[in-house]
């Protein structure tokens, strides 16, 4: 139907679920990154699948839970510098490959959390 959300068009809850699993999997192995997250990533994937999924234009889990996501805010007591966005980006990226999320919905994805994850750098390449 011409008025199906991106949530929908992707296949919903199973997709999602396997882009989170695909992304944390990548995330826990990054030198950028590994650093910077939990030891058991469990809690932020349960998170991330729930603002996703309210981000792809499902129903809206995160902020039923949570509150407003404040994203930026909540990624304060976090170094996000430019070259940790590029990883988080990196490892995006190939996660949208990996769940099976087709063109032209993985471009267009990807380039709204491209938009997000720039607006959460907080902190200089040399300052971290
Ligand atoms: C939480 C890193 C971008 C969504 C976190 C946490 C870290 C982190 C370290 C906290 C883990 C903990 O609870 O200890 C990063 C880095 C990014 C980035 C390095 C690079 C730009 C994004 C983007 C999104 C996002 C673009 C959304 C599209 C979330 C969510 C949480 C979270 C939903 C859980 C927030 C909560 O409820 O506490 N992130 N993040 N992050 N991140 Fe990111």
């Amino acid at each position: 139907a011409p008025d199906q959300t991106p949530y929908e068009l992707i296949g919903g809850a199973e997709t999602v679920q396997r882009l989170v699993n695909a992304f944390y999997k990548r995330v826990g192995q990054h030198p950028d990154l590994k650093p910077i997250f939990p030891e058991d990533l469990t809690p932020v994937a349960r998170r991330q699948y729930k603002f996703l999924t309210q981000f792809f234009g499902g129903p809206p889990l995160y902020s039923q839970e949570y509150g407003p996501p404040m994203l930026r805010a909540r990624h304060m007591p976090f170094p996000i510098t430019p070259k940790r966005a590029r990883a988080w980006l990196s490892c995006m990226s190939e996660a949208l490959e990996e769940a099976g999320i087709e063109e032209p919905i993985r471009g267009f994805l990807f380039e709204r959390l491209t938009m997000t994850a720039h607006h959460m750098i907080n902190t200089p390449d040399d300052e971290e």
